[in-house]
């Protein structure tokens, strides 16, 4: 772990309606307790608990983040929120480009716009990449994680925007038990800050990992290096489990 401040962000995917969010962080405040926390908390509930749990963090050390957002500030995009109409719920940001959003059909280019349109809004973003079982069995990672910040980072080349985070998390340990061993995580994500050196400031953005993060794995992960906090799926769901990996960092 480096002088960056760690951040741990619990992504909720399709769990949680507003009454569960506000019960949610009740739990996870208590949790926490009073005192301050080290790392920078967050997490990203389904747009329709964006509300009711910015609501209920509101003034406490947890930021709430959506987990996706539309490039446009309106219009005809059934389906979609802006990053507008994330903000006006109390939000503090979002996620964009994560791999269950790709594997649904966001490309690229939409990642790349996406993140723009999230800064220029005002919002913190978690920007995601990461690689298949294929690409890695292939020896491919590398030029993946490379061409997904390219593309989502240029945009940025020469700025360093201290909103901006990136979490690398390879498809294959995401959601299946199968977490990155400390040292594949940690070459992973030197070489994810090494690319992003080249176009934004990579000493100073956080690098998350995440995939398969749980309470036991956490401080060993956020141990490496170039690991500056988590993303965290599944174990984020129980504001207990949650707490102990804040903890961890
Ligand atoms: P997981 O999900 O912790 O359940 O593997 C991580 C993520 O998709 O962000």
């Amino acid at each position: 772990m480096s002088d960056r401040r760690p951040l741990v962000a619990g992504n909720w995917k399709m769990h949680k309606t507003g009454a569960e969010a506000t019960e949610y962080a009740a739990a996870l405040l208590a949790e926490l307790g009073d005192g301050p926390v080290e790392a920078e908390v967050a997490v990203c509930p389904p747009f329709t608990a964006l509300q009711p749990a910015a609501a209920a963090f509101a003034g406490s050390q947890v930021a709430v983040l959506a987990q996706a957002v539309h490039e446009a500030d309106a219009g005809a995009h059934t389906g979609e929120i802006s990053a507008g109409m994330i903000a006006a719920t109390g939000a503090a940001g979002t996620l964009v480009g994560h791999s269950e959003r790709r594997a649904a059909g966001e490309t690229d280019a939409q990642v790349a716009v996406r993140v723009r349109a999230a800064i220029d809004a005002g919002l913190s973003v978690i920007l995601c990449v990461g690689e298949s079982l294929d690409q890695r069995e292939a020896g491919e990672t590398e030029a993946w994680l490379t061409a997904q910040l390219r593309a989502a980072l240029t945009p940025f080349e020469g700025v360093h925007e201290e909103r901006l985070s990136i979490a690398y998390e390879p498809i294959w340990a995401i959601g299946t038990g199968r977490t990155a061993t400390p040292q594949i995580a940690q070459e992973t994500v030197a070489h994810v800050r090494a690319v992003s050196a080249g176009l934004i400031d990579g000493e100073r953005v956080r690098i998350l990992y995440g995939g398969s993060v749980k309470p036991d794995n956490a401080s060993e992960l956020m141990g490496q290096k170039d690991i500056d906090g988590v993303l965290v799926g599944g174990a984020s769901l129980d504001a207990a489990s949650f707490a102990a990996i804040v903890r961890a960092a």
